[in-house]
């Protein structure tokens, strides 16, 4: 397939794009394979949203990812898998093998009750049979919706619940660093208030010795056995629902974001292929994790779409040492690498030595994503990893997008440190200001918004659609509204500075303030808390809660018994960095709390708070500040 190959060749596929978005797409999608060909290429409606590709075209998105490879590429690695452990085996799946476990394992889906429209969960370690289920429910057209391993029982069973899900794919354990993750024993708890699952497929990573319900568990490798024939692939519609993956918003519960089948392969294939500027023989790693959607989209569907060799990495970067990703890139040559700020922030605090013991000449494009990269994370990426001849692209997108929206297109359109620079082709990104004008010309900033469908744009959130509507098109008027601030230089470069709504980045995790909120004032002795983030040299955002407590005597125990909370609520991954106990919050009359405020006492900066004179009472602030942990 061919390649965006030089800025013009750029700016005048974008031009095309704008001018004529339908032509510009069909011609895309006609690449790929399609059952049948679609009857309306965009139809299309922000107010209420509705908004549909290829309507009427036939498909099956694992045809594409891989049945249509087998011709020339079948004995090409499609997925190499590094375990945890480096002294452990990898391994190396063609897409000849992949296709044929993918098919075995759709036909396991489908003896245990799966067919085509039904919810399946998948809590579940790196390990190759993750990607391959989330593959086998395509195959049979199975909405997948992937729980990040990491989250606790009851954000499992949120996830669970809200979808409905009939069938669950999890593991005994996972292993992360030299630590055992418990992954059967979560779910059992989480599935005592799941009452539509009727399935639990357990796939054995460790011993396996862990508790099976009769009725309800099964062994993933027993199930594999019992299967004689690989399942073909079901006829999908471009609009029926490929995924479902929760996302945090601004209130307690987390929210299905849906993607449909047709235009989130056309999109996740063109991203991938002309941001990296991927060709045949690269070897591409992406470090995420197939729980987010940077997993989805380019771990799994826009590599393989694409018949790349994806890399699937079980570990984490500092373990055993702080080479792991350098040794990882070296003992597979690399020659594209895709990772997260807070990622080469806490790499960059180790000695050199560590990167430079590691030949990493292969490496031809750097990638980030997940969070704003600060200058000094670039410089160092840029000199150090990629020794000042590798592209860094800073991919800005969401979990809703679905793929790569504003991102240099590497070594084609011009780099700028710490800016996403240029939106893809077909991408039409705009800022607007707060009464919701365009705000035109360059050398502005605003809230970002884009004003035209793509192909891989949510389509609804899952049993909600009036919350879709809410949250994404109807701050701005005919506009989708991202929840990001931005600024656009005077060359017509975007940068994105952050969220301009309740919603914290840390460590690239997207998590709401009043998800903590939610948490904390589950423990009894709680009476209300208010959470912000705050500037955090490694994480990027670190959490800072304020609580109001009742009835405790100890500072120090009520603060572990809040992190616990947090911790069984979520997952470790919201546990707060800060935790200052308060007799009241600031609020305004009307009782609404002034964030701004905490903000600024939690960032250290409390020389300017502002106007607090609508405060009901201003000598909370004075308690606050003076109790302020720096
Ligand atoms: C939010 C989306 C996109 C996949 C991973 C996160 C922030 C993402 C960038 C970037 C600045 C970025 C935004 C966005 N974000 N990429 N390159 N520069 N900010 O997906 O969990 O849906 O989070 O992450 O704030 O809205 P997500």
């Amino acid at each position: 397939m061919k390649k965006i190959n030089s800025l013009e060749d750029y700016k005048e596929k974008y031009l095309e794009s704008v001018q004529d978005p339908e032509t510009f797409w069909s011609n895309i999608a006609s690449t790929f394979s399609w059952q049948k060909k679609w009857n309306q290429i965009l139809d299309w409606n922000f107010e209420t949203p509705l908004v549909s590709w290829f309507k009427g075209g036939k498909l099956n998105i694992t045809e594409n990812c891989l049945d249509r490879h087998l011709k020339d590429k079948s004995d090409k690695t499609a997925i190499i898998w590094e375990p945890n452990d480096p002294s452990d085996s990898p391994q190396f799946i063609s897409y000849k093998e992949l296709h044929y476990r993918v098919g075995v394992a759709a036909q396991m889906l489908k003896n245990n009750g799966v067919s085509k429209g039904d919810r399946v969960c998948l809590y579940m370690p790196m390990v190759p049979e993750l990607a391959i289920a989330v593959l086998a429910c395509a195959r049979v057209g199975a909405i997948h919706s992937v729980i990040f391993a990491g989250f606790s029982a009851k954000a499992l069973s949120d996830r669970i619940i809200d979808a409905s899900a009939k069938v669950l794919l999890t593991a005994d354990y996972g292993v992360r660093a030299t630590k055992k993750i418990p992954l059967k024993e979560i779910a059992d708890q989480a599935l005592e208030k799941c009452s539509t699952i009727e399935k639990c497929i357990v796939y054995k990573r460790l011993d396996g010795n862990v508790n099976m319900d009769a009725e309800r568990d099964v062994w993933w490798d027993d199930e594999i056995s019992k299967v004689d024939h690989p399942s073909s692939a079901q006829q999908m519609d471009a609009e029926d629902e490929l995924f479902i993956l929760y996302t945090s918003g601004s209130t307690g519960t987390p929210k299905g974001v849906v993607h449909t089948t047709g235009g989130y392969m056309v999109y996740a294939e063109y991203s991938f292929r002309n941001v990296f500027q991927y060709s045949d023989n690269d070897v591409y790693w992406c470090t995420a994790d197939i729980g987010w959607i940077t997993g989805h989209s380019y771990i799994i569907y826009g590599p393989l779409l694409a018949g790349a060799t994806t890399i699937m990495f079980e570990g984490v970067p500092t373990w055993p040492d702080a080479g792991r990703f350098w040794e990882v890139v070296d003992k597979y040559q690399v020659s594209l690498f895709y990772t997260a700020p807070t990622a080469i922030r806490a790499l960059q605090a180790y000695d050199l030595e560590f990167v430079n013991k590691y030949n990493l000449s292969s490496l031809k494009v750097l990638g980030s994503v997940g969070e704003p990269i600060n200058e000094e994370a670039w410089n160092w990426y840029n000199e150090n990893i990629g020794k000042g001849n590798c592209p860094i692209v800073d991919t800005w997108w969401q979990t809703e997008t679905g793929g790569i929206m504003i991102s240099p297109l590497a070594g084609i359109t011009p780099l700028k440190p710490t800016y996403a620079t240029l939106p893809l082709p077909g991408i039409q990104p705009c800022l607007v200001d707060t009464q919701g004008n365009e705000i035109v010309g360059n050398d502005v900033e605003g809230n970002l918004c884009v004003k035209f469908p793509w192909p891989s744009m949510l389509r609804t959130t899952w049993g909600d659609h009036e919350r879709c509507k809410q949250t994404y098109f109807s701050t701005y008027k005919g506009m989708y509204f991202t929840g990001d601030g931005c600024k656009r230089d005077k060359d017509g470069f975007y940068r994105i500075t952050g969220r301009v709504d309740d919603v914290m980045n840390i460590s690239g995790h997207r998590i709401g303030t009043a998800e903590v909120e939610c948490a904390i004032n589950t423990h009894e002795s709680v009476v209300e808390s208010a959470v912000v983030g705050y500037p955090h040299d490694i994480k990027g955002q670190g959490i800072y809660a304020y609580v109001i407590c009742t009835g405790f005597n100890d500072d120090q125990q009520m603060k572990k018994e809040i992190i616990q909370q947090i911790v069984a609520e979520i997952g470790p991954i919201a546990k707060p960095d800060k935790i200052q106990i308060v007799s009241g919050l600031p609020k305004t009359r009307s009782g609404k709390i002034m964030r701004r405020i905490l903000r600024k006492v939690a960032e250290g900066d409390t020389s300017n708070l502002g106007d607090t004179s609508t405060l009901l009472d201003p000598s909370v602030v004075d308690e606050i500040k003076a109790g302020a942990i720096h």
